[in-house]
């Protein structure tokens, strides 16, 4: 890989994120929990004030100069995502809560739509519960069938067993692009390719992609993908859904209410164009606001540079890992993002947990909403370490050495 640009400085990145400088039960905090959600840095937490102090309005309603201000700025942050992704309109871009509710919006409006008795819906064994749960409950309605792409030991999706699930009752594939569990970078545009020669639509859960490697809608030709600020370095309780625009055209809409129609009348409602057909009620106007902030902070360190550093932290916690002999990594896949997945024979993943936060080391423990994932590994849980742009070598160190004291204690 090549190297690091010059503007992308650890410690001025350190800097940038007040919440990374306490003590944690008196210790330097160390946070690995960025898979779970990512630290917001100071820019983006202005813009939040900034939003608040300066021009808290409604968009898209008045014609005040407050509210100019604010639809503006809304709009703005949708043209960033729009740009981030590589998307042709900004109208493909939906703002949601999440991408669970991207997710539960695709499920209820293209399934509703277009998935019919019989039908088939395609997953994988290593999707987060909020890709596996939407389509259960619209299999049981509509009387649809859901397959499984299987995984081999290593943690990848094993792609000849994928192509022999596709059929042409085959309607939908939704897979994640990096699995939150194991970090595995699942191949989606050899998926996609796969699935649009059967004619079936796919959803992207981009989940933990979005953060960490380049995402181009355009050259994937993905049908749908999902993604959440809050894993981006934006705020909570905003996602984003991007979809064709044919085929969100196509798609009755979501939730019902103000903002997603043309005209309302006892008999009738008409619905408004896309994206606001999708985008029912007062949305989450600061967050998405800052959400452009968020992008913005990405793309001035750049994604291949993030790419490249977090690829030696992880190479660097792997090497460190595998030479315990009690720890176990599961998720070994070639191609990962900066997530490690382990368990430690004769000790449960919580207390390890525990026993890491009284060191001040944030790490998460369980089954990390893929129960199923956990159960193809003959396990209940692992612990998981999820590195970001802000973590370092050095506090890798620092983990591994509290680690091996934790097994050299209690084992
Ligand atoms: N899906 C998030 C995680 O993996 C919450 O931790």
């Amino acid at each position: 890989m090549e190297g690091i640009a010059k503007k992308f400085d650890i410690k001025e990145i350190r800097e940038d994120f007040p919440v990374l400088h306490q003590e944690i039960n008196g210790k330097p905090l160390i946070y690995f929990d960025n898979a779970a959600t990512t630290q917001k840095p100071k820019p983006v937490i202005e813009a939040l004030m900034g939003y608040y102090i300066g021009y808290n309005s409604n968009i898209h309603r008045g014609i005040h100069t407050l509210a100019e201000k604010a639809t503006n700025a809304f709009e703005e942050s949708r043209k960033a995502v729009q740009k981030f992704i590589n998307a042709d309109e900004a109208e493909e871009i939906i703002f949601t809560y999440g991408t669970t509710d991207s997710i539960n919006l695709v499920a209820a409006t293209f399934g509703r739509a277009f998935i019919g008795k019989d039908d088939e819906i395609i997953i994988s064994a290593m999707e987060h519960h909020s890709n596996i749960v939407p389509w259960q409950m619209l299999c049981e309605q509509k009387e649809a069938k859901l397959k499984i792409i299987p995984i081999n030991g290593k943690g990848e999706l094993i792609l000849e067993e994928f192509e022999k699930l596709l059929t042409n009752r085959t309607k939908l594939v939704s897979v994640a692009h990096v699995s939150n569990a194991l970090g595995t970078i699942n191949p989606i545009d050899r998926i996609i390719s796969k699935a649009h020669e059967v004619g079936a639509k796919v959803l992207i859960d981009g989940a933990q992609a979005s953060a960490h490697i380049e995402v181009d809608v355009k050259k994937l030709k993905a049908d749908f993908y999902s993604f959440s600020a809050h894993k981006l370095f934006g705020p909570t309780g905003t996602g984003i859904l991007y979809g064709k625009r044919k085929l969100l055209e196509s798609i009755p809409p979501y939730r019902g209410g103000g903002e997603m129609i043309k005209e309302v009348t006892f008999e009738k409602t008409s619905y408004n164009d896309i994206p606001y057909k999708f985008e029912a009620g007062t949305p989450n106007i600061a967050d998405v606001v800052a959400l452009k902030t968020a992008i913005e902070y990405v793309n001035e360190l750049g994604k291949r540079n993030i790419e490249v550093y977090e690829h030696e932290l992880l190479q660097h916690a792997t090497s460190l890992l595998s030479e315990i002999p009690e720890v176990k990594l599961i998720g070994t896949a070639d191609n990962k993002t900066s997530v490690i997945s382990f368990i430690v024979e004769g000790l449960h993943h919580l207390d390890i947990g525990m026993m890491l936060d009284a060191k001040g080391i944030a790490v998460r423990t369980g089954h990390h909403c893929a129960q199923p994932l956990m159960n193809e590994f003959g396990i209940e849980g692992t612990v998981r370490i999820s590195l970001s742009i802000y973590n370092t070598k050095e506090e890798i160190d620092v983990f591994v050495d509290a680690l091996k004291s934790i097994i050299s204690k209690w084992k």
